[in-house]
């Protein structure tokens, strides 16, 4: 394959490639050319710590799933339409890992088509139309789901809210509707829940049919690594059933033993979703979904008569890759990995935050963190530029988070699950130089002018590239 320099690689990109599908740091992209592991290496072989990609979660280029996918490529790639052993033996491992109703898999290619089919299914189902999804939710870049995902349809230039989605409250403790100021956290829980009551209700009156379905992520990424209280989904899930909805669990991002305890993030609140999907994770990388629901509701499908084609889903080499991810999760206790190393986290951002009153609020479960940044701690008002500098300044570092929320300050980590102590050491001790920097600029500003500086107005001086790790360094990793 041919290989290009950086600019040619820009230039033909700015020339050939759709501009709404943008690049991380529009302004000096990184070209990442090889990854393995937590890390990623740009042109020049400089490393990068990734504490972003949930997608390579055992690792990037784990040598298992590349394996599996090499092997099963070089013997047959089909449509699932032939018997093969792979699929059904992902279908039995992914049913094992779910409550007893929930055996039924369609296997797809993104997270985004598992969510697509998951609403024609509710559909068909339930006979009605009316889906009830979160403020700030993203549930996928098909038309079906922009439509329901308040993050995209209510930007400036979406497409606005159809009449069939109706959207509750996030129920986000900290910075919702509902704050920890004001009430405990059961109350919390229920005064959110009563929110999709009442929407439930709403449509009745209006229409005089039930719901289609609630959908939501079990712990909420782009909303902001929100973890809704404990009380929360058992609460929603019996409104939602009384109104003839059923509850689809979107597990795209937080499935696959990312929070430590659990397979799946619904497991936490003792809940049992009539639809769960999945996708990111699942392939490491590979492009292999999935639709996981019960009996009841396949039949409803099946007896539509309409056949359920999907030309890539589940084909075999999808579900080798699907196989091997699935099996080093157990072979290498990466579950227990992220509980411990999650925890360390944890409480690493907590001691962190002893130092740094810029951070409001700490939370996660496993490897799956946020760190709200403030302005002030008692309003709460969010620090977006402070949280953009961070960003900014750890890529200089060499080091890869992301900012997100409805006020883009919150600071997410969701590392694959590989992530070491030493790497959150690392994070947390950039992280503090980043804050005490931008503190230190401030007070300049504040001294010498009443203008504020901007993220990119400060000067970085300490920039010490972070070179290749050794072919042993990788493999103790
Ligand atoms: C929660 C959630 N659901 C669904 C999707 C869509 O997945 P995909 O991009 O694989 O289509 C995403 C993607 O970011 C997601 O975050």
């Amino acid at each position: 394959m041919q290989k290009l320099q950086k600019e040619e690689t820009i230039a033909l990109r700015n020339k050939h490639i759709g501009k709404s599908c943008q690049l991380f740091f529009r302004k000096d992209p990184l070209k990442i050319v090889r990854a393995k592991g937590q890390y990623m290496y740009d042109e020049k072989d400089d490393a990068f710590l990734d504490c972003i990609n949930n997608v390579a979660h055992v690792g990037h280029c784990h040598p298992k799933v590349v394996q599996a996918a090499c092997e099963q490529m070089s013997v047959l790639n089909t449509n699932n339409r032939f018997l093969h052993d792979n699929i059904v033996l992902c279908a039995k491992k992914i049913a094992s890992t779910m409550p007893d109703k929930l055996k039924i898999c369609f296997f797809v290619n993104s997270g985004s088509e598992a969510n697509d089919l998951a609403l024609r299914l509710a559909q068909i189902h339930t006979g009605n139309r009316d889906i009830i999804a979160l403020e700030h939710a993203y549930h996928g870049h098909l038309t079906s789901l922009i439509d329901i995902s308040h993050y995209k349809f209510n930007l400036p230039g979406g497409v606005g809210q159809k009449d069939h989605v109706h959207v509750a409250s996030l129920p986000d403790v900290y910075r919702g509707k509902y704050r920890d100021t004001e009430y405990k956290k059961d109350e919390m829980g229920t005064l959110y829940a009563n929110e999709v009551k009442e929407i439930c209700d709403k449509i009745k009156s209006d229409t005089g049919k039930g719901i289609c379905a609630f959908i939501a992520e079990s712990l909420i990424s782009c909303g902001g690594q929100v973890i809704p209280p404990q009380n929360y989904f058992k609460e929603v899930y019996s409104h939602v059933k009384a109104a003839g909805g059923i509850c689809i669990a979107d597990e795209v991002q937080v499935g696959f033993g990312r929070v430590g305890k659990y397979w799946w993030a619904f497991q936490k609140y003792d809940v049992e979703p009539d639809i769960v999907t999945m996708g990111k994770p699942m392939g490491n990388g590979h492009p292999v979904a999935c639709v996981v629901t019960t009996q009841e509701i396949a039949d409803s499908f099946m007896k539509t008569g309409v056949e359920y084609f999907n030309t890539y889903g589940g084909n075999p080499v999808s579900c080798a890759v699907a196989n091997a991810v699935i099996n080093v999760i157990e072979q290498e206790n990466l579950r227990e990995h992220a509980l411990v190393v999650g925890e360390y986290l944890l409480d690493s951002c907590h001691i962190l935050a002893k130092k740094h009153k810029c951070i409001g609020d700490v939370r996660g479960m496993g490897l799956f963190v946020g760190i709200d940044i403030v302005q002030d701690r008692e309003t709460r008002v969010p620090d977006k530029e402070l949280a953009q500098y961070a960003h900014h300044r750890l890529r200089e570092e060499h080091i890869l988070i992301s900012v997100d929320g409805p006020h883009n300050n919150i600071i997410k980590i969701k590392p694959p699950m590989v992530f070491t102590k030493e790497n959150v050491d690392e994070v947390i001790s950039t992280l503090d130089r980043a804050f005490k920097e931008y503190r230190h600029n401030n007070e300049m500003y504040s001294v010498n002018s009443s203008k504020q500086p901007k993220a990119t107005e400060v000067s970085v001086k300490d920039h010490r590239p972070r070179k290749a790790l050794s072919e042993t360094q990788i493999k103790s990793i």
